[in-house]
C-alpha cells in the first residue's frame, strides 16, 4: 500500500497555517504564522485585520510547508482545507489558496470541519479507538462528541452561551491580562495558594450541556464589589477559583458521558485543552476510571494545519472530495 501525503491549510481564525501529513498520522511539516501579536493591540480578533494578515501570509506559509517537507506538489494526493466554521473572510483566504493550488497541480480538494480537525489532532499521536468521547474546548466551541467510527460525530452536549475559551479570554480581560487570556489565567491559577469560590452551572441532571456566562458574570461582579469597598483584588485567587469551576464541570461531565456511552477512549481537543489544570484533572479522573485518556501536545491543541491534514486524510481515504466551487461556511455543522 502506498503512502498518502495531504497538504492541510487552516485560516479560520487568527493563525495562518499549512502542513504536510503522511498517512494521516505523521507530521512531515507544520508551519503556523500567528497573528496574536497584532491582534493583542485590539484585545481580540478583528475579522478584517485577520483576513488581511492571512492574505499576506498564506502563499509563504504554504511554500514553507512544502519546502520543509521536501516534497514537490505532484507528490501530494490532495489538499485539505478548513471549510468552516470560522470568520468567513478568513476562511475564504485559505479556501481560495487551496483551490488555486489544487487546480494548478491537478489535485482533489477536501473541505474539513474545523472541529473534526481538532479531534483528529489526536490521530497524530496514536490511532483512534471507537467508540470514543471527544471533549472539544476552544475559543469558539465547547462540545462533547461521541464517535462510533471515523467521520461519524454525534453531538451529546454543547455550551448554551460562552465557549470555555471565550470565558477564559473575558475573565483575563477583567484581570487586565493580554489576549489571548487562557494561558495567562492558567499560569496565575497554578501559582495560587488559595481560590475564590465561584459557582458552577450544572444545568439539568441529565444534561451534557455547559454554561459559562454566569461564571464569567460572577467574576465581574466579584471585582466590582471589591472595588466598591476599596479593596484590592487577588488576581491569582480569582484565576484559581474561575479555573477550578471550569475544570470541575468539564471533568465531571466528561467522566459521566464516558461511562454512560461505554467508550474505549477519551480525547480532549481545542485551545483550552492546552490548559494545564484541565489536562491534569482529566488525566487523574480517567486514570481512576481506568479509561484511556489522551490529549495532543499543546502546539497541536491550538489552531494548526496538521490537524486539518489528518482529518482530511481520513476523508480522502473514504472517498470524500469537495467541489472546486466550494465556499466558506461560517456556521458549518459537524
Ligand atoms: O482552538 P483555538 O486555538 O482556536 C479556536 O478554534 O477557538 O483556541 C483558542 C482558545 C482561546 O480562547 C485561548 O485563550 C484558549 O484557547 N487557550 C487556553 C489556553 N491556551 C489557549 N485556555 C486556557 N488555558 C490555556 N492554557
Ligand atoms: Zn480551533
Amino acid at each position: 500500500k502506498r503512502d498518502v501525503y495531504i497538504l492541510g491549510i487552516e485560516t479560520s481564525c487568527d493563525e495562518t497555517a499549512a502542513s504536510v501529513v503522511k498517512n494521516g498520522s505523521e507530521i512531515i511539516s507544520n508551519v503556523v504564522a500567528s497573528q496574536i501579536e497584532s491582534q493583542k493591540r485590539f484585545g481580540g480578533v478583528v475579522p478584517e485585520i485577520a483576513s488581511r494578515h492571512h492574505v499576506e501570509e498564506i502563499t509563504l506559509v504554504i511554500e514553507k510547508a512544502l519546502q520543509d517537507a521536501e516534497l514537490a506538489p505532484e507528490e501530494l494526493d490532495a489538499v485539505a482545507v478548513t471549510e468552516g466554521p470560522g470568520l468567513v473572510g478568513a476562511l475564504l483566504v485559505g479556501i481560495n489558496a487551496a483551490k488555486a493550488f489544487a487546480f494548478a497541480n491537478s489535485l482533489p480538494i477536501i473541505g474539513v470541519h474545523h472541529i473534526a480537525g481538532h479531534i483528529y489532532a489526536n490521530q497524530l499521536m496514536q490511532p483512534m479507538e471507537f467508540p470514543l468521547l471527544a471533549l472539544i474546548v476552544s475559543g469558539g466551541h465547547t462540545e462533547m462528541v461521541i464517535m462510533k467510527d471515523h467521520g461519524s460525530f454525534e453531538l451529546i452536549g454543547e455550551t448554551r452561551d460562552d465557549a470555555a475559551g471565550e470565558a477564559y479570554d473575558k475573565v483575563a480581560r477583567v484581570l487586565g491580562l493580554p489576549y489571548p487570556g487562557g494561558p495567562h489565567v492558567d499560569q496565575l491559577a497554578l501559582a495560587s495558594t488559595s481560590a475564590v469560590e465561584f459557582p458552577i452551572a450544572w444545568l439539568e441532571k441529565d444534561s451534557y450541556d455547559f454554561s459559562f456566562s454566569g461564571l464569567k458574570s460572577s467574576v465581574i461582579n466579584y471585582k466590582h464589589n471589591l472595588e466598591q469597598r476599596g479593596e484590592t483584588l487577588d488576581a491569582e485567587a480569582v484565576a484559581a477559583g474561575f479555573q477550578k469551576s471550569v475544570v470541575e464541570v468539564l471533568t465531571v461531565k466528561a467522566v459521566k458521558a464516558a461511562k454512560e456511552y461505554n467508550v474505549k477512549q477519551v480525547i480532549a481537543a481545542g485551545g483550552v485543552a492546552a490548559n494545564k489544570g484541565l489536562r491534569s484533572s482529566l488525566e487523574v479522573a480517567f486514570a481512576q476510571e481506568d479509561i484511556p485518556f489522551s490529549v495532543p501536545p499543546i502546539s497541536l491543541c491550538t489552531d494548526n494545519a496538521a490537524m486539518i491534514a489528518a482529518a482530511g486524510t481520513q476523508m480522502f481515504l473514504s472517498g470524500v472530495r469537495s467541489e472546486l466551487s466550494m465556499n466558506g461556511r461560517p456556521g458549518m455543522q459537524l
